[in-house]
């Protein structure tokens, strides 16, 4: 019996569940093609792209990964709850906002903080980081400071800066994580839908609201705005990102399986893993893809070019095997055919850069050296990305 051939028939007609954790295991695969519509046709111009393959591919994502977001809610209200002109020593100005989603006799509040440079001339591009770790990491008193937010160091590059916690908007918990956001738009002891959204699709939402807020601040250039996250949070900036066009740089940082990997690879997070352990991430369609990824309609990269032509960002970190650093890769590399066609600069490289090296085209893209974190380093590559596509 040949074992190859054997382990090749199980993993292609059956379910194969083993993790991958070394290059020359990952198996042959065919990633489907940003630039074939789903009935073969080729996608011929950039007007063929946005009016009918990206609606498609985006379709595909809302069945089959993330699940269906709904759309605003029937009001938003801003309440400016704290207001410091003299922040981080007079060189920002704080505010903290309570973002309300009104829905019927509904409402969900969660928070803001925003620091905008107080030497600007006007209004200025933003950063927002959809912050999945704990809110000391994002103090708007400064009395803790954490380089997974370096505030200071983001104003002093006359940026404005801002973060939310996503545990605000979903609670990240499958016991709970129906009660935030969710809970305006359906019962959240109701059973789910096959492609009800996800905690992923409510934190993007959440970023939505925040926009929805920047749009009535005089201090902050709305069209200027790059929404940022790591790893859980970095899966769900790319989807917010695809959701939300209004976002006109987006970044993930270390995002890994159901963010930039190429779920094809099977390296290290597999589809299956991420289902058992957070199940309430993605729509419940996705788990139709437990140890069947070749099966997925699509793959990562084609998230990736859900963003053009905006800029949009991929970062990895050497040591961090788990989020698969060459798959977050090739993505980026995977959605250059797209840029092309619309009229961006795909990545100029055609091979993974070094530990600390970076590559900037419209779609940028560094290694970090070090494990899974988002620190000042992955911070100051994202602001050089900006200050090559941002106007000021
Ligand atoms: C886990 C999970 C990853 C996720 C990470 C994080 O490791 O498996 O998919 O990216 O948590 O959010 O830190």
């Amino acid at each position: 019996m040949n074992m190859k051939a054997l382990a090749i028939g199980i993993a292609v007609f059956g379910v194969c569940l083993t993790p991958i954790h070394a290059e020359e295991d990952v198996p042959d695969y065919t990633l489907p093609d940003p630039l074939v519509f789903e009935d073969g046709e080729p996608v011929e111009d950039a007007e063929a792209w946005f009016d009918q393959r990206r609606p498609e591919i985006l379709e595909l994502f809302r069945e089959h990964v993330y699940g269906r977001r709904p759309g605003p809610p029937d009001s938003v209200e801003f309440e400016i709850v704290e207001e410091d002109p003299e922040a981080m020593d007079g060189d920002a100005t704080l505010k903290r906002v309570h973002i309300t989603s009104i829905q019927g006799e509904g409402e969900h509040t969660f928070q803001l903080i925003l620091f905008t440079p107080n030497d600007a001339p006007g209004p200025v591009p933003v950063f927002l980081l959809m912050n999945n770790r704990g809110p000391e990491n994002t103090d708007p008193t400064r009395e803790e400071k954490s380089g997974f937010w370096p505030a200071e160091e983001v104003i002093e590059r006359g940026y404005a800066v801002a973060a939310f916690q996503v545990g605000d908007v979903a609670p990240d918990s499958a016991d709970n994580f129906r009660e935030g956001v969710m809970s305006l738009f359906g019962d959240p002891e109701a059973e789910r839908e096959p492609d009800g959204w996800g905690a992923l699709a409510a934190w993007g939402w959440g970023a939505s609201r925040v926009m929805d807020y920047f749009e009535t601040d005089d201090a902050v250039d709305v069209s200027q705005a790059a929404l940022l996250g790591h790893s859980r949070g970095g899966k769900a900036s790319l989807w917010g990102g695809a959701e939300d066009e209004r976002y006109s740089i987006v970044i993930s940082n270390n995002s890994g399986c159901g963010g930039a990997a190429i779920s094809r690879r099977r390296f290290g997070e597999r589809v299956s893993q991420i289902n058992d352990r957070f199940p309430h991430w993605f729509a419940v369609n996705f788990r139709e893809y437990n140890g069947r990824e070749h099966a997925l309609p699509i793959d990562q990269h084609q998230l990736v070019a859900l963003m053009a032509p905006r800029p949009v960002y991929v970062a990895s970190a050497s040591e961090d095997n788990w989020a698969d650093p060459v798959g977050e890769f090739l993505s980026a590399y995977h959605a250059g055919p797209v840029y092309e066609l619309v009229g961006g600069e795909p990545l100029p490289v055609d091979e993974q850069p070094a530990p600390g090296e970076a590559a900037h085209g419209t779609v940028g893209y560094h290694l970090r050296e070090g494990g899974h974190n988002l620190t000042p380093e992955d911070w100051h590559h994202y602001m050089d990305f900006a200050d090559k596509h941002f106007d000021r």
